[in-house]
Parts: structure tokens; C-alpha cells; sequence
């Protein structure tokens, strides 16, 4: 046992994320209460009805800090504070006293990789001397070259282009370079520095304090780095089979989970103890150390987004990530769409092996050429992520829905350059297109008045919604039980009728394209069968509690997931 105090196992809360329905708010894209085309924390909580009506467990708040918006948010100006755009740290006790006051619980997202170049310590480290207190929060290094003009070193940012900027020093003259991953608004952290640490700290009291109940860490497998190592291959650095080693200078090092020690103390200080998933993009075999009690407790599984709509890739990923939770005690999560990838309603509707990532062999070019192009078959798209979806509401563990999901929209392929904020647009133009097109805001209304934006904002979304988002809005959804958004409302439901212990039993198929699998629920067996083939396919015999697609003469059709109850 760690001497950290330990989670209240008898507290039935304290464990409530390990199979969680957590639904991610991108704020500046989900309801704009004072109407300015820019969603704000007033308008998450005038929308508490509608979440509560979803059914639910959390919501994941994407940064809602203030922050120029050079990458979403994702560049924090001040971590305790709110984007006065937003609202007011009153509008956020509000917020949260609602959302609990309906039994959700709040996730914040904590930015500890990098701040933006406006936060007080990066303006502090500019204004200071090359090798003062100030830089040594920072990476800052000189340059290489007779006169330093040359970045220190060639490793590329993940945003495209160098991960090196070079800055002016006090008196004008060129100066120094700092290190940053992502885009050159968003200066790297050194995580040696002891101060960098005790600051963490106190974020999360902070919230924690406010009600908070738990952190989703961004870019969690990123703070810890080897700056001095000589990395032989230098194209290579970002690569996914190096992040195998554990000795990658710059991602999933060993050293980063002393951080995570350091915070769970403080986690397991508040009652119940607060909850914490990692954004960690590291090999499978490494994730559970970001999951351990003695960590954060969670971490991101990617592998089910990552993988094609492909009975056999879904079984592969169930099976090694469930045994991998069984074996830490970790809980698995799930997720399929998030404000990073192309939407999973059309991922499903591109061509196979078009990837994650939604590109094709020509790089998105579909979203380059047209709004909802002819490569995109929207229904079938669709269709398969309703599928998809019920199977993953039916898999122990946790489950992290995005919002617009449970409204069944696509990505947004056209918008027009001058509205896009993406900077992996602008840095890498001509070739990726960027994420844009998954936080287009919600349609809520929709007859909008004239330019309300489907019932966000009055004066236009700060990105265009396209005329096709009235067929989503949540208006012509609501009271219809079979659209998608009654679909997600009843899924999520019967969800909870049906936790039981979070094991799962493979039932066999003739059918290679079939999968179906079972779990004990009380009284009874809980039968799932997703039919990732083209014939019909049969069920158990039983009462069909749910169905993406209805069955016919007691056969699941194509592209369609049905649970099933049987009795004991
Ligand atoms: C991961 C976030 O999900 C993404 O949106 C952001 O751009 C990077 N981390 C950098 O913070």
C-alpha cells in the first residue's frame, strides 16, 4: 500500500467513474446564453435539462480558462480563472451546483504539458535574463549555429513545423529559443522545476475545492523529457513505434509518474476521492501505469477509435484492453469521437481503411473539396456509429460520448478559411484540414430566426454551421424515439438498469463478422450482437430491449447492434 490515503471503498460514490457515461462539452460550441455566437458556461447550464435527460453520468468540460484560442483553449492564459467570454467563476458555481443538483458530476481538463505565451510565467520569462529563475520554469536554450540563429536542435512540432521559437531578448536583440510540442503560442513547461509542480497543486485544489469532481489530463504521457538526448533519427521523432521504449525522449517516459503520484495524494485528500483520466497516446502495454490507483486511475483507450468498423479489430481491442484493466484493477474506458478526430458517423461512412483520422489516401481531401461530399455515404456512416455506439454502451468500463454524437452529425467538411481556428490547419495548409469540423456548434432550433444559428447564437457561430444541421437540431429530435438522440437517451438508461459486474463472456458465431457477447445482470443474462457483415444475422432468444436497426423475422440486419435479455 502506498502511504497516500486511500479511496473510501465503501463510499458507493467514490468509485462512480469506473463505469461512467462521460459526455464531453467543447463549452465554446454547446449552448451561447448571452448570444454572442461564442457558447458559454451560462449556456451549459441552462442546457442542464437536456443533459439530464440523456441520462448521463458526467460531463468532461474542455478548457474553459482563459486563453487567446491558439489551439482551442488547449493554450491556458490563467488556470484558475474563467474566459471572461464565458462567463465568471460565480457562473461556474452555478453551473456545477446545477449539474449536481441533477446527480452529474463535473470533469474539468487540466493543461500541465504547456501554458500560452500570454500566461504571467512565460511574459515573466521574456522579460528575464537567459538563465534566470524566471526561464527555468520553461525550455529554453541557446541556439546552435556561430550566432545561435539555428534551433538548437531539429525536432518538429506535432502541430507540423519546427517544435523550436526563437525569441528577442529585454534589449531587442535575438535571443533565445523555447521548446514547445504543439503550436508556438503554447511554451512547454519544464516539469524539473519544483515550482512547476507545487502550481499543479494548487490547480487542482482549486477546482477540486469549486466541486469538481475530476481532471482529464491533457497530453499526460508528454511532461517529462530527455531535452539532452541526440535522437538518431530526427523525422522520426513523433513515430508511434517509438513510444514502445519507455526511453523516447520525449513521449511516456518513467519519470512522468512521479508526477501523477505527487497528484494523487491530493486527489485522495477530498472526499469522495477525485477522479482523473490521462490523455496518453502510449503503447497498449504501457497505459495501465497511467490507470494504477496510485496514478490517475484512468487512462484513454484510443484503440477502439482507432480501429475500422471490423468485427475482428473490435474483438482484438475488447479483449486486450479488458484484460489489461482486469489485470491492474484499472477501469477501461471507451470512446469513439472527441473534439481531436473526424466524427465517427462519418469515419464509418469513408471508405475502409480511410483511418482514424479520416483520411484518406489523399489526405481528407474530401473535407479539403466539399462539405458532404459524394465519398461520404452519411446514412450508412451513421448507421454503423449507432451500432458502434450500442456496443461500447454494452462493454465494463466507462464510456466518453462527445457532444453532437448523440444527434447523429457529421463532421463539417467546408468552412471557410477565414472562420477556421484549427492550427494544425494553418501549419500544415494544403494538406490537413484539421479539427475544425468536429466543434462546429450545436444545432438546437431547427427554424432558426434569422441568423440565430440553429438556436446557439444570435449573431452568427464563431464556425459556420452548414444549412444541413436543421435535419440534426435537438428540436426535431426530442420527442421522435426513434432518432438518434432517443436512441442515445435509451441506450443510456437501460445502461444503468443493467450494470452488473464488469465481466463479459464471447459467445461464439458462425459468423466471422458477427460479435456477440454477454454479461451476467441481475436475474438474467445481458446478450450483445453486432453484425459488422452484410446478411441478417440471429439473435438469442429474449426480449430485444434495444436495437440500432429493427430486427426482421427475429434477424439482425446489417450494420446494426441489438442487447437482448434472456432470463436465468
Ligand atoms: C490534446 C488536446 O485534446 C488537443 O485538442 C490539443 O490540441 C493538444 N492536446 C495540445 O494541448
Amino acid at each position: 500500500m502506498p502511504a497516500t490515503a486511500q479511496p473510501d471503498r465503501t463510499d458507493p460514490s467514490a468509485d462512480w467513474w469506473r463505469h461512467a457515461a462521460v459526455y464531453q462539452i467543447y463549452p465554446r460550441s454547446f449552448a451561447d446564453a448571452n448570444r454572442d455566437g461564442i457558447g458559454d458556461i451560462p449556456g451549459i447550464t441552462s442546457r442542464v435539462p437536456y443533459l439530464a435527460s440523456l441520462g448521463i453520468d458526467a460531463v468532461w468540460l474542455s478548457p474553459f480558462y482563459p486563453s487567446a484560442l491558439a489551439d482551442g483553449g488547449y493554450d491556458v492564459d490563467d488556470y484558475r480563472d474563467i474566459d471572461p467570454r464565458l462567463g465568471t467563476l460565480e457562473d461556474f458555481d452555478a453551473m456545477v451546483a446545477a449539474l449536481h443538483a441533477v446527480g452529474i458530476k463535473v470533469i474539468a481538463d487540466i493543461v500541465p504539458n504547456h501554458t500560452s505565451d500570454r500566461h504571467a510565467w512565460f511574459r515573466e520569462a521574456l522579460a528575464s535574463a537567459p538563465g534566470s529563475a524566471a526561464r527555468d520554469r520553461y525550455i529554453f536554450r541557446d541556439g546552435a549555429g556561430e550566432n545561435g540563429e539555428l534551433p538548437p536542435n531539429g525536432w518538429t512540432s506535432i502541430f507540423g513545423g519546427g517544435a523550436w521559437e526563437r525569441v528577442s531578448e529585454a534589449d531587442g536583440t535575438p535571443g533565445q529559443w523555447y521548446f514547445h510540442l504543439f503550436a508556438k503560442e503554447q511554451p512547454d513547461l519544464n516539469w524539473d522545476n519544483p515550482e512547476v509542480h507545487e502550481d499543479f497543486l494548487t490547480t487542482l485544489r482549486f477546482w477540486s475545492d469549486r466541486g469538481v469532481d475530476g481532471f482529464r489530463v491533457d497530453v499526460a504521457h508528454g511532461l517529462k523529457k530527455d531535452m539532452d538526448a541526440v535522437h538518431a533519427d530526427l523525422d522520426t521523432i513523433h513515430r508511434a513505434e517509438l513510444f514502445a521504449s519507455g526511453e523516447h525522449p520525449l513521449w511516456d517516459r518513467d519519470e512522468v509518474h512521479s508526477i501523477y503520484a505527487e497528484w494523487r495524494k491530493v486527489l485522495n485528500e477530498y472526499t469522495p476521492p477525485r477522479a482523473a483520466v490521462a490523455e496518453a497516446w502510449v503503447h497498449a502495454d504501457r497505459r495501465a501505469k497511467y490507470a494504477s490507483p496510485e496514478g490517475l486511475g484512468q487512462a484513454f483507450n484510443f484503440d477502439l477509435l482507432k480501429a475500422d468498423f471490423d468485427a475482428g479489430q473490435f474483438r482484438e481491442v475488447i479483449t486486450k484492453n479488458l484484460g489489461e484493466a482486469a489485470a491492474t484493477g484499472a477501469s477501461s474506458t471507451w470512446v469513439f469521437s472527441n473534439h481531436d478526430v473526424v466524427r465517427h458517423a462519418t469515419r464509418y461512412g469513408l471508405p475502409k481503411g480511410s483511418g482514424w483520422e479520416g483520411a484518406g489516401a489523399d489526405g481528407k481531401d474530401w473535407l479539403l473539396n466539399g462539405g458532404r461530399p459524394a465519398e461520404v455515404d452519411a446514412a450508412l456512416g451513421l448507421r454503423r456509429a449507432k451500432a458502434a455506439t450500442a456496443l461500447m454502451l454494452a462493454l465494463p468500463g466507462s464510456a466518453y460520448l462527445y457532444q453532437g454524437e448523440e444527434l447523429g452529425l457529421q463532421e463539417v467538411g467546408r468552412i471557410p478559411e477565414e472562420y477556421r481556428q484549427d492550427p494544425t490547419f494553418f501549419r500544415n495548409r494544403g494538406v490537413d484540414v484539421g479539427r475544425d469540423g468536429c466543434r462546429v456548434p450545436l444545432p438546437w432550433e431547427a427554424a432558426p430566426a434569422a441568423g440565430s444559428s440553429f438556436g446557439f447564437g444570435s449573431d452568427g457561430a464563431h464556425l459556420p454551421q452548414p444549412a444541413w444541421f436543421k435535419e440534426y437540431a435537438v428540436s426535431v429530435q426530442d420527442a421522435d424515439p426513434g432518432s438518434t438522440l432517443g436512441f442515445y437517451r435509451r441506450a443510456l438508461a437501460l445502461r444503468h438498469e443493467l450494470e452488473g459486474p464488469e465481466r463479459l463472456e464471447w459467445l461464439g458465431s458462425e459468423d466471422e463478422d458477427v460479435l456477440h457477447f454477454s454479461r451476467p445482470v441481475d436475474r438474467g443474462q445481458w446478450h450483445v450482437v453486432t453484425n459488422f457483415g452484410t446478411a441478417p444475422t440471429s439473435l438469442p432468444e429474449g426480449e430485444v430491449l434495444l436495437a440500432t436497426v429493427e430486427p426482421e423475422e427475429g434477424k439482425l440486419p446489417a450494420d446494426a447492434t441489438a442487447w437482448v435479455r434472456t432470463a436465468l
